[in-house]
C-alpha cells in the first residue's frame, strides 16, 4: 500500500571490494539482497530511493535510482554525498573493516619460487555509518549487526556508538539466504523478534519505521 508521505530513502547493501592489486581483493559473503529487498520495499510503499551498491549481482529494483560502488572509500564518498538530501539512511552493506595499506600498481609476484609466506599489511576503513549518524538530526538511521551467537550486547553497544535509531541484528545464516531472522534494536531500549521470515517480509516491516510526519 503506497505511503502518505512520499520521503526519500537512501539503502546501501553488498559487500565492498578492497584491492590489493588490479586482479585480486579481499571482500565478504555479502549478497546485498537485504538492501536490495529493502530498496525495492521502500520504492514498492511510494518512497522516493537512492541505492548504493557495492559489488553484487542483483538486478535493480523497479522505481529505485543505483548508484554502484567498489570499496568503502568510495562507498563512504558516495554515501555521504546523498545522505544530505535524505529523510532515512538504512545501512545494509557490508563494509569491509580494513583495506590493504597499499594497493599495489602491478600484478602482485612471488618474490621467488621458494617464497612460502608472504604479508598484507591492513589499514582500518573509516567507518561510514557512525561517520554519517554523528551529524543526523532528524534523519532515520537504521544500522545492521551480523553477530555470530549471543550478539544481543555487543549490537546494543553498537546502536550507542554509531548513533543509530535501530540495529538490526541478524547471524551469519542469512548470508546468501531468502529467509532470515532478526532482533531489532531500538535507541529508546525497544526489542522486537522476527523469526524465519522472507527477506521481503523484514523489509516490509523495516520501511514501516520511516517517519511518516
Ligand atoms: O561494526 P560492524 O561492522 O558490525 O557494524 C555494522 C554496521 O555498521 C552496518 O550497518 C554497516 O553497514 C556499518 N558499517 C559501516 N562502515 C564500516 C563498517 C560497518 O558503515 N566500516
Amino acid at each position: 500500500m503506497p505511503v502518505r508521505r512520499r520521503k526519500h530513502v537512501l539503502v546501501t547493501a553488498g559487500p565492498t571490494r578492497e584491492h590489493v592489486d588490479p586482479v585480486r581483493y579481499l571482500t565478504n559473503e555479502s549478497s546485498g539482497r537485504m538492501g536490495f529487498e529493502l530498496a525495492a520495499a521502500a520504492a514498492r510503499a511510494g518512497h522516493r530511493v537512492t541505492l548504493i551498491a557495492g559489488p553484487v549481482h542483483l538486478p535493480t529494483p523497479r522505481g529505485v535510482t543505483r548508484i554502484d560502488v567498489v570499496s568503502a572509500r568510495d562507498m563512504l564518498r558516495s554515501t555521504r554525498r546523498a545522505f544530505r538530501g535524505v529523510d532515512a539512511l538504512f545501512m545494509c552493506a557490508a563494509v569491509a573493516d580494513w583495506r590493504p595499506l597499499r594497493k599495489r600498481a602491478g600484478k602482485w609476484r612471488k618474490e621467488n619460487e621458494l617464497q612460502e609466506v608472504a604479508k598484507i599489511e591492513l589499514r582500518r576503513n573509516p567507518d561510514i555509518l557512525a561517520t554519517l549518524a554523528r551529524r543526523k538530526g532528524q534523519r532515520l538511521v537504521v544500522g545492521f549487526a551480523l553477530e555470530t551467537g549471543a550478539g544481543e550486547a555487543r549490537a546494543r553497544a553498537k546502536l550507542r556508538r554509531k548513533n543509530a535509531d535501530f540495529v538490526v541484528l541478524n547471524d551469519e545464516r542469512a548470508l546468501g539466504a531468502m529467509r532470515t531472522s532478526i532482533v531489532l534494536l531500538g535507541r529508546d531500549g525497544s526489542r522486537q523478534e522476527f523469526l524465519g521470515r522472507t527477506k521481503r517480509a523484514v523489509a516490509e516491516m523495516l520501511v514501516r519505521l520511516v517517519p511518516q510526519k
